[in-house]
């Protein structure tokens, strides 16, 4: 396939493991848009030490995330997945681009607000301008489209903001990215507590379904997630814990709603919990079985670790410096 000029950007961190949430609202939505864009796959480790991180634990984890984004099934060799630390652009980026960005601005976003709140020991510099840091990671391969959940949408905006600030002092010099949303319905929320959305940070290890959960397990958290007492299968507000099983069914099969409501009609909850735990599964056990594979082959993932840090690189360089001479850096002498 020929791919367009457009670029893609769009990055994860490697923070906990990667959720059904995460599989079904963003990494699916990147393997749809891969073969139409050039990419770039990053794992932004620069955001992870925002909090405290195990070094080790962090190593192994961006390691991971990468052989996830390999198994999902994004071409390494096709498309740009690599470390954030292994490009010092991104931090150069975003050093100038804390320069055109007002306390005001950072003040308002509620991600800062909500992870100070959660991390109120450690409110450090680092959390405040982590949208600084996510707008360097886009502004710094011109990129195009920015597949991102709906919680990362003021950050965005944001971006926006000041690649227009910094284009109408000095010229264009970057393209203005927009956002791409996905589908609506794809937000899987938490088997445990169905008002609150799946996440990799969820304590209870019951609430999430992990990419690389067995069948078993699988099966067990879906058997106990948490529904209600209507004893109906619809497809509505007021039931959000069905409403949620039937998302997550259809998100794996790409069926409507109403045609699930109707497959289900008259069976009880147990039938569904367990026909959701199976399609789930299966959906996952290529993905599975790759990343198995893929544990055998170190210098595989060794080489495509450094090919694509190259390769980005090279790309964030050409921003980068256009940058430094625009805001009157000294020219490089080599
Ligand atoms: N902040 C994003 C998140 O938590 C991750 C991220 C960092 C990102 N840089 C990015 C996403 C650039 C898209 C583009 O989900």
């Amino acid at each position: 396939m020929i791919k367009d000029e457009k670029i893609l950007f769009s990055g994860m961190q490697a923070t906990g493991n990667l959720t059904l949430g995460n599989y079904l609202g963003a990494l699916k939505n990147w393997l749809a848009l891969a073969g139409e864009y050039t990419c770039f796959y990053c794992v932004v480790d620069l955001h992870s030490i925002t909090v405290r991180q195990d070094p080790a634990e962090l190593r192994k984890r961006a390691r991971n995330l990468f052989a996830l984004y390999v198994a999902a099934g994004l071409d390494p060799e096709e498309n740009c997945i690599y470390y954030q630390s292994h490009v010092s652009g991104h931090a150069e980026l975003a050093w100038i681009l804390n320069c055109f960005t007002y306390m005001g601005e950072l003040n308002r976003m509620t991600q800062f607000k909500d992870k100070s709140a959660k991390h109120a020991d450690n409110i450090n510099a680092g959390l405040f301008t982590y949208p600084v840091l996510m707008a360097a990671d886009i502004l710094l391969y011109q990129t195009d489209v920015v597949p991102v959940g709906i919680d990362q949408m003021q950050h965005l905006e944001l971006t926006r903001d000041i690649a227009q600030r910094f284009n109408a002092i000095y010229g264009d010099v970057f393209t203005i990215p927009e956002a791409y949303l996905g589908k609506s319905g794809a937000k899987i929320m938490s088997l445990q507590n169905p008002e609150k959305k799946m996440s990799k940070s969820d304590e209870n290890p019951n609430a999430s379904i992990f990419l690389l959960d067995d069948k078993d397990t699988i099966l067990r958290k879906f058997k106990r997630a948490v529904t209600d007492s209507e004893a109906v299968i619809a497809y509505r507000d007021e039931q959000p814990g069905i409403k949620n099983l039937l998302d997550i069914y259809c998100a794996c099969t790409g069926k409507m709603p109403e045609e699930a409501v109707a497959e289900f009609s008259g069976k009880g909850y147990g039938e569904l919990k367990s026909a959701v735990g199976e399609t789930v599964a299966d959906l996952l056990a290529p993905l599975q079985k790759r990343h198995v594979e893929l544990l055998t082959e170190k210098d595989y993932i060794d080489r495509m670790i450094k090919e694509n840090a190259q390769k980005a690189d090279s790309y964030a360089l050409k921003t980068l410096r256009k940058v430094q001479k625009k805001v009157g850096f000294p020219e490089r002498v080599r």
